[in-house]
């Protein structure tokens, strides 16, 4: 056994993580924009193992570094599931986030007093309530701590970043994202909160939404995959922190293979890292090689499945006829010959591909399977029904 550095599993190490300058940066201006008093939120979209996670740790970094109380908050689905929930879910997680802080943990004990008095709760009859006044009390509170918890931490810290993962989770509460809009919009004068989005997000990309308010204060920025530059810098990197090398052939392999798809590629890396005799320090054509079978079924097992599970029998029908096309990319009218359908009736099955990310949507009415390995993957599927 030896210590295998790539993990699909987790954000990478700081010194491993590659690319997405230009989101970094966008955050980076956004911070300072705040800390000087004039807020500033974004979005972050992507499919699964597009790099979400990672991006979100990495900005954890970058605020933590500038000094400013962070909360990253995730893993949160069976526990927020309406506006008062996820207020109390923000104020609570804010608060902990300032008790773990051990360079104000000192201070805490002259503070005791005030952070009794941030009451999460929604202390009230809900039930009387309808679900606007609900909205507009729950708005009221969040916004009122919010206010009240800046106040007390403005001297110690420049400014607070709230990074929300998964946040399709939130896009699924009625009006949820435009709570959080509302309350930081009225707060940017007083207090200074940046919020950070990330997911599977659907609002940014409806058409009919470019200009909405959702978009002017959660700006998208998509996540793509690594270029060639960036696959090759992140095995370096990776290999170089265990002394292990490699050539250029098997790392335009890898890249052609993963496509520089964040996940497809450190999984990728990871097996054939796990192919390595512990005697070796180079991997070779052999390794990969070696790794190939072992490559398309753990994908299958930890990445396709899970995906296409989910996806409705009638459209996991459609994208077996889809294959017919014969291309990887099709424009839709291919896609309505290929079924035999008709244009509405089949639009809604492709949006759902979409959604489910099986289907990219690279340009207007232009479709393309996410991964050239899940091409093969539905093949395999295909010729066992
Ligand atoms: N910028 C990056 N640099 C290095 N590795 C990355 C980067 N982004 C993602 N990864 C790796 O890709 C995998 C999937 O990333 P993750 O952030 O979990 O994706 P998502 O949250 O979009 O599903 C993880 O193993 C992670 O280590
Ligand atoms: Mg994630």
């Amino acid at each position: 056994m030896r210590y295998n550095p790539f993990n699909p599993q987790n954000p990478p190490r700081g010194d491993y993580f590659v690319g997405r300058i230009d989101e970094l940066r966008q955050f980076e201006q956004y911070l300072l924009q705040t800390i000087h008093g004039s807020p500033m939120n974004m979005s972050i979209t992507g499919n699964r193992g597009m790099g979400k996670t990672s991006l979100l740790a990495k900005m954890e970094e970058i605020a933590k570094k500038e000094k400013c109380l962070v909360f990253r908050m995730s893993n949160y689905e069976s526990l927020v599931n309406n506006i008062s929930e996820l207020t109390n879910y923000l104020i609570l997680g804010l608060k902990n986030e300032f008790y773990a802080d051990s360079s104000v943990s000192k201070k805490i004990m002259q503070l005791g007093e005030w952070a009794t008095t941030l009451k999460p709760v929604v202390s009230y009859k809900e039930a009387s309530l309808s679900f606007e006044e609900k909205r507009l009390v729950a708005q009221t509170i969040l916004r009122n701590n919010f206010l009240g918890f800046w106040k007390k931490i403005e001297e110690e810290y420049p400014a607070i970043v709230i990074l929300i993962d998964e946040a399709e989770s939130l896009e699924r509460i009625e009006g949820a994202l435009s709570f959080l809009r509302e309350v930081f919009q009225r707060l940017s004068h007083e207090a200074k909160y940046v919020i950070v989005l990330s997911g599977k997000l659907n609002f940014p990309e409806r058409m009919s939404e470019s200009f909405s308010p959702l978009n002017r204060f959660f700006p998208a920025s998509p996540l793509t995959a690594f270029t060639e530059e960036e696959t090759f810098s992140y095995i370096e990197k990776t290999l170089k922190s265990v002394n292990v090398v490699t050539d250029n052939d098997v790392k335009k392999k890898v890249f052609e293979k993963s496509e520089g798809h964040p996940y497809v590629l450190v999984k990728i890396c990871s097996i054939i890292f796990n192919e390595l005799e512990d005697t070796e320090n180079k991997i070779t054509a052999k390794h990969l090689e070696k790794a190939r079978i072992r490559l398309m079924v753990d994908l299958e097992k930890e990445f396709f499945k899970p995906m296409f599970h989910p996806v409705s029998p009638k459209a996991k029908e459609i994208t077996f006829q889809l294959l017919k096309i014969g291309k990887r990319k099709f424009v839709f009218t291919e896609a309505v010959k290929a079924t035999g359908m008709e244009r509405q009736k089949i639009a809604p099955y492709i949006q759902e591909l979409v959604r489910k990310g099986c289907l990219n949507k690279p340009e207007r009415a232009t479709y393309e399977f996410f991964h050239h390995l899940f091409v093969d993957f539905l093949k395999k599927q295909a010729s066992e029904i």
